[in-house]
């Protein structure tokens, strides 16, 4: 069976199915390197990765360290090595963004070069794709992310949590090594910009072939804006395809229509067949009455979509990047029925719903929520206020509704309202994947298909029982075998 016979021809080699891209370290490097090289998408998690490669160098992860290596600039490779043990900065806190130029560019500088490390331990080996997921809402490492992930070769930006209307420009101007600025970023409140021309990346770039296009969708209306959008201002770019969300997906969700709770209008069934009208291919992600498994996959096929979006049973298996006792505790409390996955409109600092587990010991617990105090050094999530100075200048600060009070009303521009019940997701998630556990209390976030995970399979298992493994081990030998 070749994999690109007529009952699974790929558009452009493109997978049918994507391992999706999971909160922070969750889809890991080593989990999207399997996927991938099993046939499917292959996503790491673009969320935190300066946090994440950063404290891997500091330990001295072999691999970590030689794909830092093969950076193309060598200054950057400096930089993230002065972290590994006998550095100049081993013992350094993580630097984190700044909206002052000076004091942001190393941040952004860490963030570039631990995004191609990520994708390039992903795509070490074989021949699969492998994308990365770009949360639109951290929207000070939306752009030195992608450039890190275009120099290490990605093959798709798969792009959740806000609507990315600039990606194709974004693209564009980083293979054509200009420096980018957005004031704001649209859908996000935050001033980004990115230095690249120095490093002219332009002739790296171009012998790669540019990344597909996958926006996160969750509605008919944002799907004909971004295809009319990007039409007229990007001369005629398109999504390679789109992948249509529904509300029982694990991480941020869409808001419901009516603020208050998701309805029919909100079900992915009501616009799904719409959406196919515009002639752009589909996967379907978080829709799965069997959990994720051939069945919802082979339905999906049936009604038209390219393919599907898996995540909470990749987020379970014994290949992710969460802290082990936490997915043995969530796998355990499922056998028992005990579990809940609970839309918390109040816990991320971005202000979408997010998906939270009822898991013992984190902070879905009020207790443990109660007794963490708001701390913010991480910023993943920050946004940008003005506040006018004493001498007539405006300065730019960055907020975060999970920051301490006090501090959170006194650079301006924040709103009182928006601090109760928020959850510091920069630290909590981190947390969830193994980094800074002794300090910090994690958050366990799954869809509604999460909670039909009863046993511990490798991704593996998962990918051979949605694909069958006939069909995985075809494509392994395609894409490991040399040509
Ligand atoms: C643990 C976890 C974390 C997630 N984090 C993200 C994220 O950072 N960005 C994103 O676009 N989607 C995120 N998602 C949603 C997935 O991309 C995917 O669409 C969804 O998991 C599919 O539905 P399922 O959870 O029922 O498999 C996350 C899902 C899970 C389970």
């Amino acid at each position: 069976m070749k994999l690109s016979n007529a009952s699974t021809r790929l558009i452009d080699g493109m997978p049918r199915l994507i391992q999706a891209g999971m909160g922070i370290h969750i889809s890991s490097a080593r989990l999207a390197n399997i996927t991938s090289r099993l046939g499917a998408l292959g996503v790491v998690s673009g969320a935190g990765l300066r946090h994440v490669v950063v404290e891997q160098v500091r330990a001295g992860a072999t691999e970590a360290i030689a794909a830092a290596r093969t950076f193309p600039f060598a200054r950057y490779v400096e930089e993230l090595l002065a972290f590994a043990p006998g550095g100049s900065k081993h013992r350094s806190a993580v630097p984190v963004d700044h909206p002052e130029p000076r004091l942001g560019a190393l941040a952004k500088r860490l963030t570039t070069i631990c995004a191609y490390v990520e994708v390039a331990m992903a795509k070490k080996g074989h021949r699969g794709k492998v994308g990365i997921n770009v949360m639109w809402k951290c929207a000070l490492s939306v752009l030195p992310t992608i450039y890190g992930s275009m120099l290490a070769g990605v093959d798709a930006l798969v792009c959740g949590a806000g609507v990315p209307m600039e990606l194709p420009g974004i693209v564009a101007s980083i293979r054509a090594g200009k420096d980018l600025s957005y004031t704001p970023l649209t859908g996000t409140d935050t001033h980004t910009h990115l230095s690249i021309a120095e490093d002219d990346p332009a002739p790296v770039l171009a012998r790669m072939e540019p990344p597909k296009l996958l926006p996160i969708v969750s509605n008919f209306a944002f799907c004909k804006r971004i295809l009319d959008t990007w039409a007229k201002r990007y001369d005629g770019a398109r999504p390679f395809a789109f992948v249509l969300e529904n509300h029982a997906a694990g991480g941020h969700n869409a808001p419901p229509r009516n603020k208050v709770a998701f309805t029919e209008t909100d079900d992915l069934d009501s616009y799904f067949d719409k959406v196919l009208g515009l002639g752009v291919p589909v996967y379907v992600a978080g829709e799965f009455p069997g959990g994720g498994s051939r069945r919802d996959y082979l339905h999906w096929l049936d009604r038209g979509a390219y393919g599907f979006q898996v995540g909470s049973r990749f987020a379970l298996c014994s290949d992710s990047g969460m802290r082990p006792d936490l997915r043995d505790a969530v796998i355990e409390a499922n056998r028992r029925g005990e579990s809940e996955v609970v839309t918390d409109l109040r816990l991320s600092p971005t202000g979408y719903p997010f998906k939270r587990v009822t898991v013992p010991g984190t902070l879905s617990d009020p207790r443990v929520y109660a007794a963490r105090p708001r701390a913010c050094n991480r910023m993943h999530l920050a946004r940008s206020v003005f506040q006018e100075q004493s001498d007539g200048t405006v300065k730019e600060a960055y907020i975060c509704p999970a920051m301490p009070e006090k501090r959170f009303l006194s650079l301006g521009g924040g709103n009182p309202a928006d601090l109760e019940g928020r959850v510091c997701l920069c630290n909590a998630l981190l947390s969830t994947a193994g980094f800074y556990s002794d300090v910090e209390p994690p958050i366990v976030t799954l869809g509604e298909s999460g909670l039909q995970v009863k046993e511990l399979l490798s991704a593996r298992q998962v990918m051979e029982e949605i694909l069958t493994p006939e069909y995985v081990a075809q494509a392994e030998k395609e894409l490991t075998e040399p040509t």
